[in-house]
């Protein structure tokens, strides 16, 4: 089954220069899929993910999810759409620091109107599965970024959404940090079903999807499947980055934005 479909989407940002950041993608992805994407900087990776996650419009195009058209929402079904439907994990993980991480992991929750002994089953079960039911009770700056990060993704998912988008979830994290929480994903992938599309500039983070999708000047360049080894599956990521330039810990130290 089709979870998300994107038809010829393109995307312009108007301003004193036009500038297309899209052109005709074309990306299907199905049920219980784990998808990278990966691509030069500015190559328009997080642009594709902000009019999947329906922060931007697309200028040209379709996106659907499950059945819906989201542009085709009301801005209130919008809103409840996003947080059923969808999940999110981002870089900076955007955790509220006056709750605690048991009270940002509920957050999607309290606005649904779950009721309260549900809503603790569902945190427990989450906090279990992410490893942070031990630090239920603390604050955001009381806690690690890999711990941070882990929080984010038991928010993301505590409202068992259809999608769940992420970028660059690991950019903040120390590699072993980067590995633990990659193995999380795979594993809610795996158990969970969870239909995932993350962003990535890290090979390592990538060669635990199951397929990536690399992009270019804002068009599809290729596509890689895992197969069943991770380590051929990696080296083939490298070598498509170095064809196409998007290996920045290797091309240049610095990364520019
Ligand atoms: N709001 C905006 N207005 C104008 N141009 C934009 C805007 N956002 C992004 N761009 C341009 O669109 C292109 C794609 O940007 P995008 O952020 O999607 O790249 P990216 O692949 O995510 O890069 P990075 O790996 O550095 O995060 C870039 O050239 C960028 O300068
Ligand atoms: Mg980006």
């Amino acid at each position: 089954m089709e979870i998300l479909t994107v038809r010829n989407l393109g995307k312009i940002y108007k301003g004193m220069v036009h500038y297309e950041a899209l052109r005709n993608i074309n990306l299907t992805i199905n049920q219980g899929e784990f998808v990278g994407i990966m691509g030069p900087s500015g190559s328009g990776k997080t642009t594709l993910l902000n009019m999947i996650s329906t922060i931007d419009r697309p200028t040209s195009g379709e996106i659907r999810i499950g059945r819906d058209d989201p542009y085709q929402l009301s801005h209130k079904k919008l809103a409840i759409f996003r947080r059923r439907e969808l999940g999110f994990v981002f870089q900076s993980f955007n955790l509220l620091s006056t709750l605690t991480v048991k009270e940002n992991i509920v957050l999607p929750l309290t606005l649904d109107g779950v009721d309260l002994n549900e809503m603790n089953r569902r945190v427990n079960l989450f906090a279990e599965k992410l490893g942070i039911s031990s630090i239920l009770n603390k604050r955001t700056y009381e806690i690690s970024g890999g711990q941070a990060q882990r929080t984010a993704i038991a928010r993301a998912l505590i409202n068992q959404p259809k999608l769940l988008l992420a970028d660059e979830p690991t950019g903040n994290l120390d590699s072993k940090a980067a590995r633990d929480v990659m193995g999380i994903l795979e594993k809610l992938n795996k158990e969970e079903k969870t239909t995932m599309m993350l962003v990535t500039h890290d090979p390592v983070a990538a060669s635990y999807c199951n397929r990536v999708v690399f992009i270019k000047d804002g068009k599809l360049d290729n596509e890689i499947e895992c197969g069943n080894n991770r380590s051929d599956f990696y080296q083939k990521i490298i070598e498509k980055l170095s064809l196409i330039g998007g290996n920045e810990n290797e091309s240049s130290p610095i990364r520019h934005t």
